[in-house]
């Protein structure tokens, strides 16, 4: 009958058809505008203007739903994933080290893919914004292009090259789909016995000042392309001023010298439009900053108009004097629009709706910390792109990244001296010695924040380590004889390039407060050196100027490469002479412990070598 099987299909046809359209309302998608009483919700419209979408999407929006919000969260932490839509939150972080297993670019798309289609099935599908520390490159993640550490990119004075890192940067953490990275750090380190030393430009501000140009890098002209990320300029303010270089200590300084020397970076940062700022565990004059109003509300969102959005750093909350819902309520009364928890959320959203609902914070306050997130949330087209852009994921170390890394390894060495021009070295020498415990260590040279928030010594990521890049540059007439530990050295060497300094170390567990010298397993090494009697090279590995004085003179040339990344071939370019030193001091050089803390424009200035110094090849 074929009229009645005509009838019968036509029936199931539309019962089909109508099915797929109520699932395709029910299913968040990508952005796909929902329809109420046959028109889109203005959030979801693209086309709307996103003070529009705020304003439409806040008003359909319970307390919890906003109060998500401001919740981040480290994923480590998550009792369970599907406490993401549970509790409707608004960010999840890695902290250092926090990765898949295995930890591969795709891993972490695939993870953050995952995270962010659980908060999509949210009622009103606001996406995650997704944060990392990626603060000299993607380092959290295995085969990531690893740049210098801040304070050799301080040693560079180039803006332009800064600008570049940040684009780099931002293509290989969108590449795992991450939207938001906790960089740059505007610290202006005062006195190198602090442990995040290496995480600051220079002890003076005209340096950081200047690198904005790395937030234009990062977040490009336009949050909404792909290849940008949101960065966050941290830690406000005066982290890099505390007394005695101490971690998360006290900033005693008057408010003019806090403005000239502290505040001046965030200038810039914010005309160059950086999307949010994170707040310092540092006090200004025994105050927290994390509960600090003036500086918050009216400095920073009221007298320098900074419109993004404010995060606490980790826990950082907890440090407030008082019990936690004092810490809650301070915190955002001051101002604060995000709290990285980051992990017990449940209390810190039962708390804060407390505190709402019996008044103690103003749904004005909450209000203004949605609003500027969500901004954020809407520029980055989250909601209409939230998931990977994979077409990133195959640049992250790649070799046109690296390139670039290779090229700021370069111009971030200080060729401290140069005696009798031993250098540039011949490509063609006949025996050519290296030791020490950084020649042969990307774990070392790349230091803190790379693959763990701490740092490993060892081969922890893929790139070249020094002795890797000296072997590949000398001819092939020539023998390189490597021993960490000088062993085999003889006189008939033509030199000996000695690799040392520091091991990885990350913020408080850096802070140096006894001898300021050299390891004894370097300065054992050394002797062994001298008594060869064969022409010594030393380059130092280091996150900060160590009191080298007395060695000093035992070394033919010295070599300041910092901290420099998984580009460890940057150094022979420069030592055998294809390329010239260009780098000049970011910090004062002390000449004793007791010089320190030392910097440009103290009364009686007279350091081992001074801010801005560096040697060059003479043609
Ligand atoms: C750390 C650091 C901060 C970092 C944050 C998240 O404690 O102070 O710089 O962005 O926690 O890892």
């Amino acid at each position: 009958m074929v009229m009645n099987k005509f009838v019968f299909s036509k029936k199931l046809f539309v019962f089909l058809l109508s099915t797929v359209l109520l699932f395709s309302l029910l299913i968040p998608s990508m952005g796909d505008p929902k329809v109420v009483n046959g028109e889109a919700l203005v959030y979801q419209d693209p086309n709307a203007a996103i003070p529009d979408r705020v304003t439409d999407l806040l008003a359909r929006m319970s307390l919890d739903e906003k109060i998500g919000q401001m919740t981040q969260v480290d994923r480590t932490f998550l009792n369970s994933d599907n406490d993401i839509a549970t509790y409707y939150l608004g960010s999840l972080l890695s902290g250092g080290g926090s990765a898949p297993t295995p930890n591969t670019p795709e891993t972490w798309a695939d993870m953050y893919d995952h995270y962010q289609s659980i908060a999509l099935t949210n009622n009103l599908s606001i996406p995650i914004i997704y944060g990392i520390d990626a603060v000299h490159g993607h380092n959290n993640v295995y085969g990531a292009t690893v740049f210098p550490h801040n304070i050799g990119l301080g040693a560079t004075r180039n803006p332009t090259l800064l600008n570049q890192i940040g684009e780099v940067t931002a293509k290989e953490v969108a590449g795992t789909g991450i939207d938001w990275t906790f960089a740059p750090a505007l610290s202006v380190a005062r006195n190198e016995r602090w442990g995040r030393t290496y995480e600051s430009y220079g002890e003076d501000p005209e340096i950081a000042s200047s690198y904005a140009t790395i937030i234009e890098g990062l977040q490009g002209t336009n949050l909404n392309d792909p290849s940008t990320i949101l960065a966050t300029a941290k830690h406000w303010v005066g982290d890099g001023g505390t007394t005695g270089g101490d971690d998360q200590g006290d900033t005693q300084i008057s408010e003019q010298d806090l403005r000239d020397i502290h505040i001046a970076p965030y200038i810039n940062a914010i005309n160059s439009g950086v999307g949010s700022i994170m707040i310092s565990y540092s006090s200004w004059n025994s105050e927290k900053l994390h509960g600090h109003d003036y500086l918050i509300h009216d400095v920073l969102k009221g007298e320098l108009g900074f419109d993004g959005f404010i995060v606490s750093d980790w826990a950082a909350i907890d440090q407030l004097p008082g019990d936690y819902a004092s810490d809650v309520r301070t915190s955002i009364n001051a101002g604060i629009d995000m709290i990285m928890i980051p992990d017990n959320y449940v209390n810190f959203i039962n708390t804060l709706r407390t505190e709402v609902n019996e008044g103690r914070i103003s749904m004005n306050r909450i209000d203004d910390a949605v609003s500027r997130i969500l901004t954020k949330k809407f520029e980055l087209g989250l909601f209409e792109n939230p998931y990977t852009d994979r077409t990133f994921t195959a640049s992250i170390g790649s070799q046109e990244h690296r390139d670039v890394a290779r090229e700021a390894v370069r111009q971030s060495l200080v060729l401290l001296k140069n005696e009798g021009n031993i250098l540039p070295l011949s490509k063609d020498l006949n025996k050519v010695f290296v030791a020490g415990k950084n020649a042969d260590n990307i774990g070392n040279q790349s230091g803190g924040w790379t693959i763990s928030w701490q740092g490993t010594s060892g081969d922890i990521t893929s790139g070249t380590t020094i002795l890797e890049g000296i072997q590949n540059t000398v001819s092939p007439n020539t023998t390189v004889t490597y021993n960490e530990r000088g062993i085999g050295i003889k006189s008939d060497y033509d030199v000996a390039i000695v690799v040392i300094g520091e091991r990885p170390y990350a913020e408080g567990n850096g802070d140096k407060q006894g001898s300021f010298g050299l390891e004894r397993t370097d300065l054992t090494l050394l002797d062994k050196m001298k008594r060869a009697g064969v022409p010594t090279v030393v380059i130092l590995v280091s996150g900060r100027p160590l009191i080298i004085t007395d060695q000093l003179t035992d070394w033919n040339a010295l070599v300041e490469a910092w901290l420099p990344g998984t580009e460890g071939d940057g150094v022979a370019d420069v030592i055998f002479g294809d390329y010239n030193f260009t780098g000049t001091l970011p910090m004062s050089w002390p000449l004793t412990e007791e010089q320190i803390p030392i910097n440009i424009g103290d009364p009686q200035y007279d350091p081992l070598f001074p801010y801005g110094f560096g040697l060059t090849y003479q043609p």
